[in-house]
């Protein structure tokens, strides 16, 4: 089991694949040109799975894949085929653009459930926030994974004055379609522009929404992150995840591997430990992941509290979301 020093049990996994991304959004790219890692750096296909396997062996039981957009890896299949292997439950979270020429393969080897980004139902506004044209497309994919039968996540970054007059519009969507609509506070990351004026928090949210809905409050699931509601009657769900209002560290389970085979405890934690050039050398790289792990911070990395009001965005020591992976 992997433990901290506040006793979290440590099962979920998620594994970014690629710095890459084919849409520039700006709350994840940060705002000068971006240097994407040279491939050698990157964790190749047989690394993943060494190290994947490391970690399951010693009791992680759900792995995501990420990026960047982890779906422009041209060994992406590869991969996400020998992960499914894997004694876990294997999701994706994905920009959308891609999922198209990964059906079958996402039928074949049991993923269930994706998390797809859409931050807007505007086709010129996504071009506004992403800088690419890419909105059709992921409308379409999006239609297709329903009709498919797959769970689809929504994860809607809310920005104040770009896209919280959406809300509710997001919310009319799961009237008719069993979505699960997650409204995911603005976090700040290297060079993203962050500020706290920014931030469209969960009160926000909800007053937003319930100035056009009944809602009844789900609860969170443990070891989530999104707090749940539904609107009576409708099929699908929304929630919003508080991360810089009402952090949810308490029950933390998550562990991350970012594309350049770098472990971190937590979203914002300072410190890495670069598992990957370890395993390149034949070291060790259990006793790393115990160490690592060790130094996981109660909250937040460590660096900050929820009085978000108060940040200095500057200040926090962190690589950009792009090559944490979300
Ligand atoms: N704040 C909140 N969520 C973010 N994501 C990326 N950058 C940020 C940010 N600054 C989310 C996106 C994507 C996931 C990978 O991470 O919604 O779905
Ligand atoms: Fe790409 Fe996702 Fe970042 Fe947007 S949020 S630039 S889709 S990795």
């Amino acid at each position: 089991m992997i433990k901290d020093t506040y006793n979290r049990v440590h099962n979920y996994l998620r594994i970014s694949l690629t710095d890459h991304c084919n849409l520039r959004c700006f709350y994840c790219m940060p705002e000068e040109e971006y240097d994407f890692a040279p491939a050698g750096k990157l964790m190749q296909a047989h690394e993943v799975e060494t190290l994947a396997k490391i970690f399951v062996e010693q009791g992680v039981d759900k792995i995501r894949l990420t990026g960047g957009e982890p779906l422009v890896r041209k060994d992406a299949g590869a991969i996400i085929r020998s992960l499914s292997k894997l004694p876990v439950e294997l999701t994706i979270t994905t920009n959308g653009t891609r999922i198209h020429e990964f059906t079958g393969l996402l039928q074949e080897t049991g993923v269930r459930s994706l998390n797809v980004s859409l931050d807007t139902l505007h086709r010129d506004k996504f071009l506004q926030m992403t800088r690419r044209d890419q909105f059709d497309r992921v409308m379409q994919n999006i239609r297709m994974l329903l009709d498919a039968g797959f769970h689809v996540k929504l994860n809607v970054v809310v920005t104040k004055g770009m896209n919280d007059n959406e809300i509710n519009d997001f919310i009319a969507w799961t009237k008719d379609e069993p979505l699960d609509v997650r409204f995911i506070e603005f976090m700040p990351f290297s060079g993203n522009r962050w500020s706290s004026d920014k931030v469209f928090s969960w009160q926000e949210i909800l007053q937003r929404a319930a100035e056009a809905y009944d809602m009844i409050p789900l609860g969170r699931d443990h070891h989530g992150t999104a707090k749940k509601y539904q609107v009576p009657g409708h099929a699908g769900t929304f929630a919003v995840i508080s991360t810089m209002s009402e952090p949810f560290c308490g029950d933390c389970n998550r562990l991350r591997l970012t594309a350049d085979g770098k472990m971190k405890n937590c979203l914002f934690s300072k410190s890495e430990t670069d598992l990957l050039s370890a395993l390149r050398r034949g070291e060790d790289v259990l006793s790393l992941i115990e160490q690592n792990i060790l130094n996981k911070a109660k909250e937040l990395g460590g660096q900050f509290t929820k009085d978000f009001e108060h940040i200095h965005a500057g200040s926090i020591h962190n690589r950009s979301m792009i090559t944490i992976g979300g």
